[in-house]
């Protein structure tokens, strides 16, 4: 699935005043690909992630979903079958065990109940979770364990587009290149197109497109591309 941005452009405006977040981008992001967007505080990136996955719509272009307009699209439905997020907070359900936020997503798709929590407590160990820590509840596991289930949740359901903020922001090395290593390979080997903001050099290195958000305008980062496959 190829999203595109055209012109696209968000803008927050309250009562006191607007604030332009993102200005006139124009880019694809195509299957099989990592794509990296760094860029210092403030400068867009979660707001051109919230636009590309189709939470808001953009105040000005417009984002095209294989050629068809978002705003035309069932957009609750195109981010159940199709697109995965990680949240840059974790957005994990508090009042729901870690194996439950886990298969939540396939429980949406109505999953055969056995099946679903068989791929999520895969998913769970494929990320260094461990069994007993399956009937917890979030607030009871550290930062970096709470970011690897947010991590498992969006991976369950095979999306064809994973978009994440900051995936390794909370992670020690060790498990921020267990994590860059399984999305490498959902791109690589999977067809996947996975977007990563990051402000962390090493987690761009990961990717073969390299993007720079500066004052709500995405640049493409040639210097970064150099030597990668
Ligand atoms: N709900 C909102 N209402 C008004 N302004 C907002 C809102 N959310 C973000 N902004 C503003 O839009 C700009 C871009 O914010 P955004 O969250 O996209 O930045 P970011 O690059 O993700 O930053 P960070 O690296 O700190 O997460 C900032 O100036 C921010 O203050
Ligand atoms: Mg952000």
């Amino acid at each position: 699935m190829d999203l595109k941005l055209e012109q696209a452009g968000y803008c927050y405006r309250s009562k006191y005043q607007t604030v332009e977040a993102v200005k006139d981008v124009t880019c694809t992001f195509s299957p099989g690909t990592f794509y990296a967007i760094m860029g210092k505080s403030g400068s867009g990136k979660t707001t051109l992630l919230s636009i590309l996955a189709g939470l808001m719509l953009p105040t000005s272009g417009q984002v095209l979903v294989d050629g068809i307009s978002i705003a035309e699209l069932d957009r609750p439905r195109l981010r159940l079958e199709h697109i995965s997020v990680i949240y840059q907070d974790f957005n994990l359900f508090p009042l729901l065990t870690v194996e439950e936020n886990a298969v939540y997503p396939l429980r949406l798709r109505r999953q055969r109940e056995a099946d679903a929590l068989e791929r999520a407590r895969e998913a769970l160990l494929s990320l260094d979770l461990r069994p007993e820590q399956f009937r917890r509840l979030p607030n009871t596991l550290s930062g970096g364990e709470q970011q690897r289930v947010a991590i498992a949740r969006a991976l369950v359901t095979g999306s064809d587009v994973i978009l994440a903020d900051e995936p390794t922001g909370s992670l020690d090395e060790e498990n921020s290149q267990l994590i860059l290593d399984i999305l490498r390979r959902l791109a690589r080997e999977q067809g996947r197109s996975i977007v990563v903001v990051t402000h962390d050099p090493v987690a761009a290195e990961y990717a073969s497109v390299v993007f720079r958000m500066r004052d709500g305008h995405l640049l493409e980062d040639p210097g970064a591309q150099e030597g990668r496959a």
